[in-house]
């Protein structure tokens, strides 16, 4: 079987759906792996690393494609529809796709990979079970975005984190707020920590509270009688009501008085992220003070923060909103997403090297987007299935 490695060309994307070492156990497994050239540079993947691990370099898309059986990618496809090239078109029938291809946001593309005859994976909707967390491309990308907020607002910061004593005075500790205490917001807490920052952080799971005090950090409870019932079966939070962002929005403004940094972290699966921190709130925070708000690509945390660019409030606040945060951690964030895949990928190739797509195995079901042209995936709206249903006759 033919595995296809496409170089990403979508805005802000500098990762790459293969590594070095995933390419050697990929060919190790007995597939046949392609790169197209460059595909993995602004990861500092070369394609003399590619090749050394066994891959065969291919000149353009198009013919890293050809024949594919397995295409592994970041982002979706491209379709043309914006000018530039349609990957999707090449992409044979019957071949499976595999990538963070956002089905939720974008149903018009699951119809078209339904046509297309494409089975299309969708490895944000893997299910959080014990069995797929070597495959969990949200839990390791988070880890990195948390990482790396936390030293983009110590890039524009102009103090230090860590309490310094020095013979020309003392320099206080910054503080650290964390909103949102899941992956990203974990690593935050641990690496404002290592620079030597008071930490404190909230969440609306109760279980985050011990989680956040076992790094070292001051937890702050909203509303313990809601955290009970935040939680779903599935592990992610509920959307709060109205009660619980105001208590929350008054307790959060107190702790700012005594804030340097704010990292937002918070999400809600399916749904625009709330807004945790409204201008009038950003207005007590210290000129100087920096926000990061790693939920803007869901609309944000921070009210009137704006993708990717640094902006100063009339009171000197900096608000940070960087779009795809794991990418500026190219290299990492491609090693960890690779080895992802490459377990996943795992569950799909048989002894005998044939593709094998069980349905009835429940993280198979779960990301499984389309297959001999329909949308499938149950957690799709009705309305994507009826719509590629009808389009496929
Ligand atoms: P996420 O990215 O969906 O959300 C980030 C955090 O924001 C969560 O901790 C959530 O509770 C919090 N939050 C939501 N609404 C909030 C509000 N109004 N105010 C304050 N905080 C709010 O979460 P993520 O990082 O994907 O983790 C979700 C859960 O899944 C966690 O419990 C995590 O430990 C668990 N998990 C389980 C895995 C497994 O394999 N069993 C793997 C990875 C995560």
């Amino acid at each position: 079987m033919k595995v296809a490695i496409v170089k990403e060309r979508r805005a802000h994307e500098r990762r790459v759906a293969a590594s070095p070492d995933t390419v050697r156990r990929m060919v190790g497994m007995g597939l046949e792996v392609a790169a197209e050239t460059g595909a993995g540079d602004a990861a500092h993947f070369s394609d003399a690393a590619f090749a050394a691990a066994g891959a065969s370099i291919a000149a353009d898309a198009e013919t890293v494609l050809a024949g594919a059986d397995i295409v592994l990618k970041v982002q979706r496809p491209l379709t043309g529809d914006d000018g530039g090239i349609d990957e999707l078109k090449h992409i044979r029938r019957g071949a499976v796709l595999i990538g963070l291809l956002q089905p939720a946001q974008n149903s018009a593309d699951v119809e078209a990979y339904a046509r297309a005859g494409i089975l299309a994976f969708a490895m944000e909707l893997l299910p959080r079970v014990t069995r797929a967390q070597a495959m969990d491309v949200l839990s390791s990308q988070a880890n990195l975005a948390g990482y790396k907020a936390v030293i983009e607002a110590a890039a524009e910061f102009g103090r230090a984190f860590p309490m310094m004593m020095t013979a020309a005075g003392t320099i206080k500790a910054a503080r650290v707020l964390v909103m949102g205490a899941g992956v990203a917001g974990l690593q935050a807490i641990a690496t404002a920590r290592r620079l030597g920052a008071i930490v404190s952080a909230t969440d609306v799971r109760a279980a985050a509270k011990e989680q956040v005090e076992s790094l070292g950090a001051t937890f702050i409870t909203v509303d313990e009688a809601a955290a009970r019932t935040a939680e779903t079966a599935g592990g992610y939070a509920r959307e709060m009501g109205e009660d619980y962002q105001r208590h929350q929005r008054e307790r959060i403004t107190e702790a700012l008085k005594r804030t340097d940094i704010v990292i937002c972290t918070v999400l809600i699966p399916g749904r625009k992220a709330p807004v945790l921190l409204t201008s009038e709130m950003v207005a007590e925070l210290a000129p100087g003070s920096v926000v990061v708000d790693l939920a803007i690509e869901a609309g944000g945390n921070v009210e009137g923060s704006g993708p990717e660019e640094v902006a100063t409030t009339p009171n000197g606040v900096k608000i940070i909103a960087p779009v795809n945060m794991p990418s500026r951690v190219a290299a990492d964030a491609s090693q960890l997403y690779a080895r992802n895949l490459l377990s996943f990928l795992a569950l799909l190739v048989d002894q005998d090297k044939k593709l094998k797509v069980d349905t009835g195995d429940e993280i198979i079901k779960a990301t499984l987007l389309t297959e001999d042209g329909a949308v499938v995936n149950p957690a799709l709206a009705p309305s994507v299935a009826a719509g590629a249903a009808a389009a496929t006759g």
